[in-house]
């Protein structure tokens, strides 16, 4: 039976961490990190995200500045919004809650976001430095799901890793960051041929496909890691619904060495590493060390 590698214990240290990291940069004349979330439209899904990040922010004792705007707000808006935020001393991440509204260039908006105040990390320039290996902003789900390997394996140079999707949020950065851990990366998609073949050669697996209970115990090799990045609602055929990961739980947990689990897993790390973000990005504006334990 697999070790459950628990998320929501980690995130809560992270959490504490970043609290920590806050208090030193107040102690060291630093500024209290702020971060600002913009929420455009009433996605269900998208405003429960944002209330969790506010509360999550003023618990780690920052700053959170939140700016609703209508669905059919034009785009010009969103990015007069984002000039004035790129410009505000006082706010030191900015997150544009995505997805935006079918009229809006998520790239467009992204690309105007100040890339040192890119908490996300979907800048190009993010995106380019994390390919080069320079500082940069790291997306936030692939973070926490590095900090999990991490604290399970230590040194990981040499594993082989595969990375089952390859979304710019997630899939695309992750493999850059096991790469920056000197794995032999496979990123497989819904093209990939024999993706059994391919998911069982894996020491290290990571499911962000978004396609319930898709891996099966029987493609991964035993005693392999697997990090669950899905979270999909599925009828519980009582009438009502559950989450499940990307991965099939039961089988896998049998097979795995370790496996996080869906919910409790990658989804507390992706909060605590975006206030993690936060706090960094707060450091080097004010031109400060950055806090340990927070990034890469
Ligand atoms: N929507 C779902 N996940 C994310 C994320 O990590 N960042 C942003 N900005 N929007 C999201």
């Amino acid at each position: 039976m697999a070790q459950i590698l628990d998320g929501k214990a980690f995130a809560a240290r992270l959490r504490g961490r970043v609290a920590e990291a806050v208090a030193e940069l107040g102690a060291a004349g630093g500024p209290a990190p702020g971060l600002a979330v913009v929420l455009v439209g009433e996605d269900a899904a998208s405003q429960v995200y944002v209330r969790s990040k506010g509360r999550a922010t003023r618990e780690a004792g920052m700053v959170s500045l939140e700016h609703r705007l209508a669905a059919d707000v034009p785009q010009a808006e969103l990015l007069a919004l984002v000039a004035q935020l790129n410009a505000d001393p006082a706010v030191h991440g900015i997150l544009v809650q995505l997805p935006l509204p079918a009229h809006m260039d998520a790239a467009a908006v992204i690309a105007a976001i100040d890339p040192a105040k890119d908490v996300d990390g979907f800048h190009i320039s993010n995106v380019g430095l994390l390919a080069t290996g320079g500082r940069a902003m790291v997306p936030c789900t692939p973070l926490g799901c590095l900090m999990l390997l991490r604290d399970r394996l230590g040194d990981m140079a040499g594993l082989e890793a595969v990375v089952l999707g390859r979304s710019n949020i997630v899939g695309k950065p992750m493999a850059q960051l096991l790469l920056r851990e000197s794995c032999t990366v496979t990123v497989a998609h819904s093209r990939t041929r024999d993706l059994p073949g391919v998911c069982r050669r894996a020491d290290i697996l990571v499911a962000a496909v978004g396609r319930p209970e898709m891996v099966p115990g029987d493609w991964i090799k035993p005693g392999a890691t697997v990090i669950d990045v899905g979270i999909n609602r599925v009828p519980d055929g009582a009438g009502g619904s559950r989450l499940v990961g990307d991965v099939a739980f039961a089988s896998a947990a049998e097979v795995a060495g370790a496996i996080t689990p869906v919910p409790g897993g990658v989804g507390p790390m992706t909060i605590a590493c975006l206030l993690a973000n936060t706090v960094t990005a707060a450091a080097r504006a004010a031109g400060l060390p950055e806090p340990e334990g927070l990034g890469l």
